[in-house]
């Protein structure tokens, strides 16, 4: 099938490049011609792991190819998918006039029989709108528009393409869903599930998911805290419940909080949809809150327990909101260094792949080239993202680089006792570091546990 592919960001370069892989010849069209220009010399606009390879070998059998030129990228199109952005407005909702704009520049350029389908993440009842939209550009209701939300992780999602859980196609008629199935047959045919539903159930679904997800993270985070305060170690307890079918061992691992591009504003969106139908959605109203608050919490921590004197310097190690990805959108570290550089501290940086993204969004900071060379007479050091390259760092040779003697790690990526033999005080999260517990003298779980175990407790 011949599919243009409207928007070749995160999504639509990665989602345009498989399909290719999977046999349709793509047309990847982007309004930003310089993007297009690299990606006609193989110069990827993004950092995903597995991406470079896949898109040769497709534009190299011929199935995939980029254009900057709207109609001659829609020409004889048989499927048009709108991947464009879908930032969050002002007040939590999602800005829709990427998507609403891009429908009404494709409608004069549709040939009759063509699909219109929405991969971007966009709130119940848009497709339907956009079908509106084409049809008041074209005079007639000609066009059909379906649903088909991407649940692709940076990262990983060459992967998550190729290997889906489930493929779900919002069609509002049999001629559209068929169409769908015909462009997903190669999984179908590999027995993954295709939940085929209707358009405006399809894009509840990717809010659900995204909110749900983004719950079980903040719920692991909630219990990290907690375990702190009795004790407790967050990697036991994540594991002895994760380890439940019914719960699952993904998406347990605590951190700064969530970032990238999608959990943020999807679940501010969802909070606003369901505010909007009536249908508060408080669970995720309460998430969002404490996703930000959690992320100022370990700003205040660090400065807490840092005890740095105005002037010191800090080492932030980390600026991409995850691993594996350049992508710094909603990144903890956007929030944490500010507040740190506020409190009268110098920061200095580094991440392995998001420096340059990181730059257009952090000021006032020095760069540095290697995580050494970040921790370089810096008072502490702070780890925010959980690149392999930190958790193979040399910690000896790490607190030797510090004049101080602090190390926060917001990922777990080290053995507490490790970084204590080096002289360091080690703040993690949901564990209790040696030099805590020693602090601590038994642990506050032990204590009670030795006080409801004396005779004559009730
Ligand atoms: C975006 C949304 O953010 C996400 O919620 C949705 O699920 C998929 O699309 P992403 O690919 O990360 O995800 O967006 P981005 O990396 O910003 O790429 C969007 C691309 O669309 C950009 O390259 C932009 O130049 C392009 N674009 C935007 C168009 O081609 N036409 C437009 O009208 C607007
Ligand atoms: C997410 C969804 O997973 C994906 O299905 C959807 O299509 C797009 O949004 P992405 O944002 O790329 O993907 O990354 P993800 O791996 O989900 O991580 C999101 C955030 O949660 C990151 O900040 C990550 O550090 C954090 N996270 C994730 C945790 O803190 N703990 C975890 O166990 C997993």
């Amino acid at each position: 099938m011949q599919i243009t592919m409207i928007g070749a960001g995160y999504v639509g370069l990665t989602t345009g490049t498989c399909l290719a892989t999977i046999g349709h010849r793509v047309c990847c069209h982007d309004i930003d011609a310089a993007r297009i220009a690299r990606l006609e010399r193989f110069d990827l606009p993004l950092f995903e792991p597995g991406l470079e390879s896949v898109m040769c070998q497709a534009v190299e059998a011929g199935n995939l190819r980029f254009s900057a030129h709207l109609k001659e990228s829609l020409a004889g199109a048989d499927a048009v998918f709108i991947a464009v952005g879908t930032p969050s407005a002002p007040d939590g909702g999602i800005d829709l006039s990427h998507v609403l704009s891009a429908a009404r520049k494709i409608a004069p350029h549709l040939k009759r029989s063509a699909l219109v389908v929405v991969k971007s993440t966009v709130v119940a009842g848009t497709a339907r709108r956009v079908r509106e939209i084409i049809a008041r550009e074209r005079g007639a209701f000609d066009i059909r528009v379906a649903s088909n939300p991407e649940f692709l992780r940076e990262g990983s999602a060459v992967k998550d393409f190729m290997e889906p859980d489930r493929i779900v196609i919002g069609a509002d008629d049999t001629r559209s869903r068929n169409i769908m199935r015909s462009i997903y047959r190669h999984f179908s045919q590999a027995g993954v599930p295709i939940v085929a539903t209707t358009t405006s159930n399809a894009e509840l679904i990717k809010y659900a998911a995204n909110a749900f997800l983004a719950l079980k993270i903040g719920f692991v985070n909630e219990v990290a805290d907690l375990c702190e305060k009795a004790g407790g170690d967050i990697v036991d307890v994540a594991r002895g419940i994760g380890l439940d079918r019914r719960i699952g061992e993904s998406f347990l691992a605590p951190g700064p909080g969530f970032g990238g591009s999608c959990f943020p504003k999807d679940t501010r969106a969802f909070a606003a949809t369901g505010r909007q139908f009536g249908a508060p959605q408080k669970l995720i109203e309460t998430l969002v809150a404490r996703n930000e608050q959690r992320k100022t919490g370990l700003a205040r921590r660090i400065l807490k327990e840092a005890q740095l004197p105005p002037g010191s310097t800090v080492a932030v190690l980390g600026l991409a909101f995850k691993s594996n990805t350049d992508d710094v959108r909603e990144s903890a570290a956007l929030n944490i260094i500010p507040l740190l550089r506020d409190a009268g501290l110098q920061v200095t940086v580094h991440d392995p792949k998001a420096s340059m993204n990181a730059r257009r969004h952090i000021k006032d900071v020095k760069w540095a080239n290697c995580p050494y060379a970040a921790c370089d007479g810096a008072g502490a050091a702070v780890i925010l993202t959980e690149w392999d390259e930190y958790r193979k760092l040399d910690l000896a040779r790490l607190a030797r680089s510090l004049s101080g003697d602090a190390l926060f790690d917001y990922r777990n990526l080290f053995d507490p006792r490790s970084v204590a033999q080096q002289g360091l005080r080690y703040f993690c999260i949901g564990r209790m570091a040696p030099s805590a517990r020693q602090r601590a003298g038994v642990s506050s779980l032990d204590a009670w546990n030795q006080r409801v175990a004396a005779p004559g407790h009730a």
